[in-house]
């Protein structure tokens, strides 16, 4: 969920809108707004997207000048306008990223003293027990004070309350919450990206910190309730909102922007011209001192992870774990005093990913991210931060960032191999060179588009897809899978090829597509075995490979995806074009909302 607050000089509601707007990668469930009208707390909200509040609000307009906003990805409580934040009683209104893992205690608690709840939330104990307090006589600041006393789980709160028109209260606790700062107005909202319109000057709490807001000021309170002071940053978020230009969907224009960022990214890495990795970038992780890498990421960055563990163990020689973060964060796995933790996030946000990356910290590791937000809470707790220069990415499906995850991971590993003596110079110098054609190979695979809407016109009248690949086509059939899943709601699984005879082939019959990913690469006859044992069950093969692969493969293919002949350390990063153009027209024809498919969000804050 995403968060913000404005004590402002103006009408708060249309600046509300414009941050929940940059927040709704963080959900878009449902979404709400609660000003002060003449001193008294007054709210708006809607069910579904943000249009909706915005269409609510055009017809039933909001003057106050103070405010909070909120776009929902909804944990407790179905999707509804009763369950959308602002939750308010007639003292308080408050907006809540996270989940109160007590709340049902606290809930039963003050329903025995009387309190009548009106949602289905846990988010509702909160304001409920604010406002108990402050009918017990305590001032603002000592009631919620008491409240977070008693709160357990993680949470970022804003909170206003009825009659108080220059005070709002903001709390942090796992969750981000950042303070916004500029003349005679002041703000919360949950990363800068929120608050780009209205200011660059930004401080960011500190988990366990709470805030007293005046427009004169903050007042920033520890989590022991010293009087603490937090720098103020310049945020360097712009505050532009990127358009889709001329795609009929953010995702492909993203898809199509891909040979550029990825060039960025590997430019940022690696010195083209000179056939060498650029160490300066890398911001000396010694390589060479390690004993052990451990990976831990969700999604799709998952899968980039997934892809590198094959790069690092081939190059350096360096033993790679790696974990989805969920895991991780509680497998209590033994951490190797010299060893390196690498998260991977597109948003740095992701609660999972966050919490495996404190755990690392707390075992003594130090912490690599590689991230597209460098303003994120994970940048800011890493001690190394490795930026993949994708740019803002908005479709809520992966796709530019998960190929600029690769070229950052692809050059590290090359680093890693150089610096561990693994590979000589004439290796690191063939392997940069492989990587400077990535950008120019991708463009040729998007001129792939046309067949691959025409195959996925095909696809959108299935219910299941398989995709299988071996090696780092393994990890991109996983990734092929949940990309179709996420936009286009297709069953759809990905496969080791090779592990497909030990359960899943029971699924083939001639109604099965199944994707095989199999540049021809020395594993290639591994593969097509297994393609055999597809089509000897009726299975339809839908093949991507090379030149090389077609002519060997001879197998009788529903359709056969001819990417140009590249070194195979390259493929994940090319073959990923047909497998996102393919996940794209599949959701176009089945007509979904591919930019905000149902029940996700870009950035999932909570665990
Ligand atoms: C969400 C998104 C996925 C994304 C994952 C990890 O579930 O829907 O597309 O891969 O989070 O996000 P991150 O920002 O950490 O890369």
């Amino acid at each position: 969920c995403g968060i913000v607050g404005i004590l402002g000089s103006g009408p708060a509601a249309p600046l509300l809108v414009d941050a929940l707007k940059r927040l709704e990668y963080r959900g878009y469930d449902s979404a709400g707004v609660a000003t002060l009208e003449g001193g008294h707390l007054t709210r708006r909200r809607a069910e579904g997207k943000l249009r909706n509040l915005e269409e609510r609000l055009a017809a039933q307009p909001l003057s106050g000048r103070s405010g909070i906003g909120h776009t929902r990805w909804a944990t407790h409580g179905a999707p509804t306008e009763r369950n959308a934040h602002p939750h308010a009683t007639d003292r308080v209104a408050l907006v809540h990223n996270g989940i109160i893992e007590n709340f049902r205690e606290l809930r039963t608690e003050l329903e025995q003293g009387g309190t009548v709840f009106s949602t289905d939330t846990d988010t509702e104990v909160i304001a409920q027990l604010v406002s108990r307090n402050l009918e017990a006589g305590m001032a603002p600041a000592d009631a919620v004070k008491a409240t977070l006393d008693r709160l357990e789980g993680a949470f970022a709160l804003a909170i206003l309350f009825d009659g108080e028109d220059d005070l709002m209260i903001g709390a942090r606790r796992g969750s981000p919450l950042a303070i916004g700062f500029s003349d005679g107005e002041i703000y919360f909202g949950s990363d800068a990206i929120a608050l780009a319109p209205f200011t660059d000057r930004v401080s960011y709490l500190q988990d366990g910190d709470w805030a007293i807001l005046t427009r004169a000021g903050a007042t920033i309170y520890d989590a022991d309730g010293a009087v603490v002071e937090r720098p103020v940053t310049r945020a360097l978020v712009t505050s532009l909102m990127v358009d889709k230009g001329n795609h009929r969907h953010f995702m492909a224009k993203e898809i199509y922007e891909q040979p550029e960022v990825v060039g960025h990214t590997l430019g940022h890495y690696l010195d083209f011209a000179g056939g060498r990795c650029a160490p300066d970038a890398i911001g000396g992780i010694d390589f060479a001192s390690l004993d052990r890498l451990s990976i831990t990421a969700c999604g799709t960055a998952y899968y980039a992870g997934l892809v590198a563990k094959y790069w690092f163990e081939r190059f350096a020689r360096l033993p790679v774990d790696i974990d989805i973060a969920s895991e991780f964060r509680y497998r209590e796995q033994p951490l190797t005093p010299n060893g390196l933790s690498i998260v991977v996030s597109q948003s740095g946000e992701t609660a999972d990913t966050l919490a495996s990356l404190r755990y690392a910290k707390a075992e003594g590791q130090k912490v690599a991210a590689i991230v597209n937000v460098q303003e994120s809470t994970i940048a800011r707790e890493s001690d190394f931060v490795l930026p993949t220069l994708a740019g803002p990415e908005i479709g809520v499906a992966s796709t530019k960032a998960f190929s600029c995850q690769l070229s950052v991971l692809a050059s590290l590993a090359v680093a890693a191999g150089k610096a561990r003596g693994h590979l000589t110079d004439v290796d690191e110098e063939r392997l940069v060179r492989a990587l400077s054609e990535i950008p120019r190979l991708m463009s040729q695979a998007l001129r792939l588009e046309t067949q691959m809407e025409a195959l996925a016109r095909d696809l959108a009248k299935v219910q299941h897809i398989l995709y299988l690949g071996r090696g780092t086509s393994y990890p991109l059939a996983l990734e092929g899978a949940l990309k179709l899943k996420e936009i286009s709601y297709i069953h759809a699984e990905g496969y080791a090829a090779g592990e497909l005879k030990h359960g899943p082939i029971a699924l083939i019959d001639e109604n099965m597509p199944v994707v095989v990913i199999a540049p021809y690469d020395r594993i290639f006859d591994k593969t097509v075995s297994n393609m055999q044992e597809v089509a000897a069950r009726g299975g339809r093969i839908i093949l991507l490979t090379d030149p090389k692969g077609r002519d060997a493969a001879a197998i009788d293919a529903v359709e056969t995806v001819i990417l140009p002949e590249m070194p195979s350390t390259i493929t994940p990063l090319v073959y990923t074009i047909p497998i996102q153009l393919l996940a794209y027209h599949t959701a176009v024809f089945m007509g979904t909302d591919v930019d905000q498919p149902r029940n996700l969000a870009k950035s999932v804050t909570v665990e």
